[in-house]
């Protein structure tokens, strides 16, 4: 089977593909006909040889960690989904390979796929949407009313959290640059402001939730508009995270860090509210599997609005 590969850490030009063999189903797995992968920055910065100890140093390395498809085999154990049912899901293990033609998915990461979205639309959601839905619900534990703000709100995991933080009951307020607030506003943000223009950190503001998806600011920066039992929580593991996270553990105002887990559980709440029209992805661009540098690429400029779909025929 075709699949994205490389052999050394480096630029995008490192990538290619290659014909690898078919992989197959272990025990509570399943194989997939991968049918589209979306790219994360976290493909560009583990192929730039930003995690070496977690990508476990071995070549070649696979790419991609989200993906849909249409179920082919069933593995040991495996009596659910069916072969041939629509399923989406994100790979947890640093491994990657979605970007190929086949996949061994584990049933605890997939769900069935919306069934009122395509296959690229299906694979936008899994790794952005949980990341949204588990900052926001499981780390901030933002309740019903929250006033939250949404910084970098018109990238992969941004556009997902402005939809549900809407769902959970929030009061958004959105950072992006100027060419975006109309995205941000169509999406359900209350207040969009240009990070370029508008204050980011305003002590008028009420901030009960400061969502950092873009990972410039600082708990320290935005603890004076926090209100007294708010939360900043962050999707970059910088070291003033981790110093922040140790010495607000037992404090009312909280900094922290989401780390995104691949669930079954929470992937079908977010198909659900993708059925629902509570969700919609938004597609920033489309490439072919053999376009995988471009794709890459482009995902390196920061400035993708929603996902990169790469489509696998
Ligand atoms: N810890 C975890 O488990 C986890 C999970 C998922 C993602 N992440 C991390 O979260 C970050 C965001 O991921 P993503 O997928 O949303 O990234 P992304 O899709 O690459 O984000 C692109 C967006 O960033 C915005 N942006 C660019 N420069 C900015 C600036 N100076 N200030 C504010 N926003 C700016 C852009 O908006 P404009 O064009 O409007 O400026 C663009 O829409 C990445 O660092 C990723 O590695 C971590």
């Amino acid at each position: 089977m075709k699949a994205a590969v490389y052999d050394r850490y480096g630029e995008p030009d490192v990538l290619q593909i290659r014909d690898v063999p078919v992989s197959r189903a272990g025990r509570n797995q399943v194989l997939v006909r991968v049918r589209a992968a979306a790219l994360n920055p976290k493909d560009v910065l583990i192929r730039r040889g930003k995690f070496p100890l977690l990508d476990g140093l071995t070549f070649p390395k696979r790419v991609g960690y989200d993906w849909s498809g249409e179920v082919r085999a069933l593995g040991p154990g495996v009596s659910w989904p069916p072969v041939g049912a629509r399923v989406f899901g994100m790979i947890q293990a640093w491994t990657a390979g979605a970007c190929s033609e086949y996949l061994a998915a584990n049933v605890s990461e997939l769900a069935l796929a919306p069934e009122n979205l395509s296959f690229e639309q299906a694979a936008a959601l899994p790794l952005a949407s949980l990341t949204a839905l588990q900052a926001l619900r499981d780390v901030a534990r933002m309740p019903a009313g929250a006033h939250v703000t949404i910084h970098g709100a018109s990238g992969g995991v941004g556009v997902f959290a402005i939809a549900i933080a809407k769902q959970l009951g929030a009061h958004v307020t959105t950072t992006s640059s100027d060419g975006n607030l109309a995205l941000c506003r169509s999406l359900g943000a209350d207040v969009a402001l240009d990070y370029r223009q508008d204050r980011v950190v305003d002590p008028e503001r009420r901030c009960d939730v400061f969502f950092d998806v873009y990972g410039n600011q600082s708990f320290q920066q935005v603890q004076p508009m926090l209100s007294a039992q708010g939360t900043y929580v962050s999707t970059v593991p910088k070291r003033h995270v981790f110093v922040r996270w140790a010495t607000t553990a037992l404090s009312r105002q909280r900094c922290r860090l989401v780390i995104v887990h691949s669930r079954a559980k929470d992937l079908s709440l977010l198909a659900t509210w993708a059925e629902s029209g509570i969700l919609k992805p938004v597609i920033d661009s489309r490439f072919s599997l053999a376009d995988i540098r471009e794709a890459q690429a482009r995902v390196e400029t920061r400035r993708a609005r929603g996902k990169v779909i790469v489509t696998i025929d």
